[in-house]
């Protein structure tokens, strides 16, 4: 089988992502019957961080092991790549003693770099440019909500016609969801601060059909089904931290704006978040917000891109 990577959303497709979305209900449920799934059995993930992680170190770890693989966990800090020993001879090594590897860094060149050099399949666990595997969990998520079909099957079909509001930073996930958008066939509605805004270059989306541009975020959220934001300052930008909080202060997700969405609209935040900034408290601790269950469901959703991208559709 031809090595494949995830290094942005759009290295897959709608057929692949229909096939993920059914397997991490699947796995997931024989998570919550404590049923044993050991398909990664013998097999090694090496998780690189250059940046700070919560989430997808947890969820990478965890899900690796209850795969019965298991991982190595190499920051900047504590290898030879804090020591600029070239990224390609890092992929070309590392590459040769595990089956799968996860980085989390800066420039998405970075991770091109590594994945052309390397043995195994590369997963992208957050860039400057996009943090596919969060929106994979995202989507599912929605769908587990709002997208189950008759079949007790989460079916993508549900998207079609939706709309996600994106309220704050034309940041990386912001990129994630144009992305996602082109290729589920949902509509999101952007509103970012002047001087903040997506670039669709960047984005790497092919047109400017599955999205909207809104001054008012209060416009954007207007009927929306899932209103999203994340953090003002993204890690790697701390030092336009003063600016960007003048920037974005009329960018916080608040009950207006989750009143101006459908009436059965959900909310998601990435987290770590920051209560009184992008949103507040009485939103994301609110009757509407998934945000635990999207947290939970990168692990899930990561066990199933983890299973298919070693062993193809089982
Ligand atoms: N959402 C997310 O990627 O969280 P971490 O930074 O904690 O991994
Ligand atoms: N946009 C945020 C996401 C954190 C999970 C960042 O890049 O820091």
């Amino acid at each position: 089988m031809a090595i494949k990577h995830y290094l942005q959303f759009s290295d897959l497709t709608a057929a692949e992502y229909a096939w993920l979305f059914e397997r991490a209900y699947i796995i997931k449920k024989k998570f919550k019957g404590y049923e044993k799934y050991h398909p990664l059995a013998d097999r090694t993930l090496a998780m690189i961080f250059e940046k700070a992680s919560t989430r997808t170190r947890v969820s990478f770890e965890a899900g690796m092991y209850q795969l019965g693989g298991s991982v190595v966990h190499l920051t900047t800090g504590d290898s030879q790549l804090g020591r600029a020993e070239p990224i390609e001879d890092s992929a070309k090594v590392i590459s040769r003693m595990v089956d799968l590897v996860m980085i989390r860094t800066y420039g998405q060149d970075k991770i091109e770099r590594f994945a052309e050099h390397s043995r195994v399949p590369v997963i992208n666990g957050l860039t400057n440019e996009f943090h596919p595997c969060q929106i994979l969990a995202d989507i599912f998520t929605f769908l587990e909500h709002r997208g189950i079909n008759a079949q007790g099957k989460p079916d993508p079909a549900y998207l079609k016609g939706k709309t996600v509001a994106w309220v704050g930073d034309g940041n990386n996930m912001a990129n994630t969801w144009l992305q996602a958008s082109e290729i589920l066939g949902f509509k999101v509605h952007l509103s970012t601060p002047g001087g903040y805004e997506v670039d669709q270059s960047i984005a790497g989306i092919r047109s400017a059909d599955s999205y909207k541009v809104f001054k008012d975020p209060m416009e954007a959220c207007a009927g929306a089904d899932l209103v999203t934001t994340d953090v003002w300052t993204s890690m790697g930008y701390e030092a336009e931290n003063e600016a960007r909080k003048k920037a974005f202060a009329d960018w916080c997700v608040d009950s207006e704006m989750m009143r101006a969405a459908k009436p059965d609209a959900l909310f998601m935040h990435c987290l770590p978040a920051h209560r009184g900034e992008e949103v507040q408290a009485e939103v994301i601790d609110g009757p509407q917000s998934v945000v635990w269950d999207e947290a939970e469901n990168r692990m899930h959703a990561q066990k199933a891109l983890m299973e298919y991208l070693l062993l193809g559709k089982v």
